[in-house]
């Protein structure tokens, strides 16, 4: 990492020289990894709002322009030229694949897509009507156990099955979860069907009669994989890389990344947008809503909107809504009244100032939900989803972490601001 510039810092009339990085795009940063060696204080930024973790390679968003680049390629030309196990490879390996190099993956793929047999009886020791991110973290954070051979994170060879394993069976485990809270029997993988096919045959696809998926949906559902694939390092993404820095496995790593991305802030966005979007039920209820949002003394928000990086539009969300258009008009519910709730709902905050200076735009989770809840899926299935389509993007920046020759164990400080050490006291003198 060259660095030509340097940043003076000047404590108590002591000045330090700290290096300055500049990266391929984006801000340069200030490398204090000495500095409390040389001055013996802590940078403090809770959040991390002002603070690069690594370096990588994978994504670039500039949340200014609204840009998205996997390995370089903008989102909507992925989105819109490729397909999601194409996008995988290249998070994966860097580089667009040849016909032959992709035609060798997708095949890996498709033949890891069942699961251990045994891990049938896992599912079954959930309680029937447990949500599915319940059962996804507990069977992927049980992978370890049916895929031992493929734990050891210093083998090259077994970190690359495990990453196979992961992106296959992601589909197959939620499939399962889905299933298994409805009370329908699970549905195997498919190896004539690509892969969001696959998906939507075991979600969908009931014994007693033919299921056919029907190719659009089939192409939003790809389209919707690609849009939630990768995203630097977001809450999800740094709880993989902390995991992983400790030498956990990368079942237990994907596990905790399930974990973070559950929260409503986060990947269950998607859920508590649908729902606020039902609470809402009708246009006239909106101005009610936005206030609620934009009372300081109501920590109410509105989910599908704002971003900790985009301060203009999500890319993602621009597609989305582009796929949730054809699909409702596919399925002819293009009078939808989530989506006329949802259009008026975009209309009026991005016409309220309060929204504009604070530049809360619709994020990627705001067409999504009504995308798959057209599709048929129930809103607990929307975070499962999402975390299906995030694995290759956590495993992508967790195999990239494990490569780099600077890897320590994460470990941040603090700011004290407790007791300082006092005696202690016996209770008959509290
Ligand atoms: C994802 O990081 C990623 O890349 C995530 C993600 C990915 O692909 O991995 O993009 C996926 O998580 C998308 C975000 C999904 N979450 C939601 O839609 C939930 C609603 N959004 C908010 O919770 C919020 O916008 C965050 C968490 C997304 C971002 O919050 P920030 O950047 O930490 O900003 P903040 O919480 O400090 O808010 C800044 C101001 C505050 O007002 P003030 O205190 O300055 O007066 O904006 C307000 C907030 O109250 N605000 C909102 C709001 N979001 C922020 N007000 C109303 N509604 C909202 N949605």
């Amino acid at each position: 990492m060259a660095n030509t510039k340097t940043a003076t810092l000047t404590i108590d009339g002591e000045s330090y020289e700290l290096p300055i990085h500049s990266p391929t795009a984006g801000p340069d940063v200030l490398d204090i990894r000495k500095l409390y060696g040389q001055a013996g204080v802590f940078t403090y930024d809770p959040g991390f709002t002002s603070t690069a973790a690594c370096d990588s390679t994978i994504t670039f968003i500039d949340g200014d322009k609204g840009e998205l680049l996997h390995r370089g390629y903008p989102i909507d030309q992925l989105a819109g030229q490729s397909h999601y196990l194409e996008v995988c490879y290249a998070l994966l390996y860097g580089e667009l694949p040849t016909a032959a190099q992709l035609e060798k993956f997708e095949s890996t793929i498709t033949r890891h897509t069942m699961i251990h047999e045994q891990m049938h009886n896992f599912f079954r020791g959930f309680r029937r009507d447990a949500p599915p991110m319940a059962t996804m973290v507990g069977v992927v954070g049980a992978m370890s156990a049916f895929y031992h051979d493929s734990t050891d994170i210093n083998d090259e060879h077994q970190r690359e099955v495990a990453s196979h394993r992961l992106i296959a069976k992601m589909p197959t485990i939620a499939a399962m979860a889905y299933k298994y809270s409805i009370g329908q029997p699970f549905v195997y993988p498919r190896n004539d069907l690509d892969y969001a096919s696959n998906f939507l045959n075991m979600c969908f696809s009931v014994p007693a009669e033919e299921y056919h998926v029907n190719p659009i949906l089939a192409r939003a559902m790809d389209r919707i994989f690609t849009l939630h694939a990768d995203h630097e390092q977001n809450a999800s993404t740094s709880t993989v890389r902390l995991a992983s820095s400790s030498g956990a496995n990368p079942f237990a790593c994907i596990a905790a990344g399930i974990a973070c991305l559950w929260g409503p802030a986060h990947g269950g966005a998607n859920q508590a947008c649908l729902e606020m979007l039902k609470e809402i039920g009708s246009v006239d209820r909106i101005p009610e809503f936005i206030a609620r949002a934009k009372d300081k003394n109501d920590n109410y928000r509105l989910m599908g909107f704002g971003h900790r990086v985009y301060k203009n539009f999500d890319p993602r969300a621009t597609v989305m809504k582009e796929s949730a258009d054809e699909v409702l008009e596919l399925l002819g519910v293009e009078d939808n009244p989530l989506l006329q709730v949802a259009m008026e709902l975009e209309k009026q905050a991005l016409a309220d100032p309060y929204f504009a200076e604070k530049k809360l735009f619709p994020n990627v989770d705001f067409y999504s939900g009504i995308i798959l809840e057209a599709m048929g899926f129930p809103t607990d299935m929307f975070t499962p989803i999402f975390a299906m389509a995030r694995t290759v993007g956590w495993i992508s920046q967790w195999k990239e972490q494990l490569a780099d020759p600077q890897l320590k164990i994460g470990r941040p400080r603090q700011l004290y601001m407790g007791e300082t050490a006092r005696d202690y006291t016996d209770i008959e003198n509290r």
